[in-house]
């Protein structure tokens, strides 16, 4: 009795427990849901602005204190930081040892490398397929179609602020492609 009992009762055990999990992430589910609110309301918003401007992080994901980089930086460098949706983008430091007020976004246009800087030739050159760009992003080779995308960078409270670039591209003269 018990062998056939317990034989019986093994497939609704089985799916008592699947109910019991279906439940239990439904629950956890609707808890998050609702605790969201609560837990952004603690989370302080990132500071550039109203135009989902982000805060410069390295590649540990802390925030780039502008100061201390200029001290570990020098005029020309270009520095790969995360940007706006979390894309690689180059920090510039001006020849008078400033952060510049853009930041090039490092995705090549062909076919999305990331395009590392070659400071002895003052370009950017893609390993994929050879594509160059000047020390503005500006593209000079080919098979790249246009060139890098630009952000506005400003510092404020000592962090480098990316925010998107909409107006025109100062490169080119013309409207910018990305936005
Ligand atoms: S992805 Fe950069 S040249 Fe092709």
């Amino acid at each position: 009795m018990a062998q056939i009992s317990g034989s019986a009762d093994a497939p609704d055990m089985g799916r008592r427990q699947f109910m019991n999990l279906l439940t239990f992430g439904t629950i956890t589910g609707t808890a998050l849901g609702a605790l969201y609110p609560v837990v952004k309301y603690f989370i302080p918003p990132t500071k550039g602005g109203a135009g989902g401007g982000v805060i410069a992080k390295d590649a540990l994901g802390n925030a780039i204190g502008a100061s201390e980089f200029l001290n570990t930086h020098n005029a020309g460098d270009r520095t790969l930081a995360q940007g706006l949706k979390g894309d690689p983008t180059y920090i510039v430091v001006t020849e008078d040892k400033q952060i510049a007020d853009y930041g090039i976004n490092a995705i090549c246009t062909h076919l999305g490398c990331v395009v590392p800087w070659n400071i002895a030739e003052n370009k950017f050159k893609c390993p994929c397929h050879g594509s160059q760009y000047d020390s503005t992003g500006k593209v000079v080779r080919g098979p790249a179609p246009l060139s890098l995308a630009l952000v506005h960078a400003n510092v404020e409270d000592d962090k480098v602020n990316f925010t998107p670039w909409t107006e025109t591209d100062f490169r080119t003269g013309e409207k910018p492609w990305w936005a």
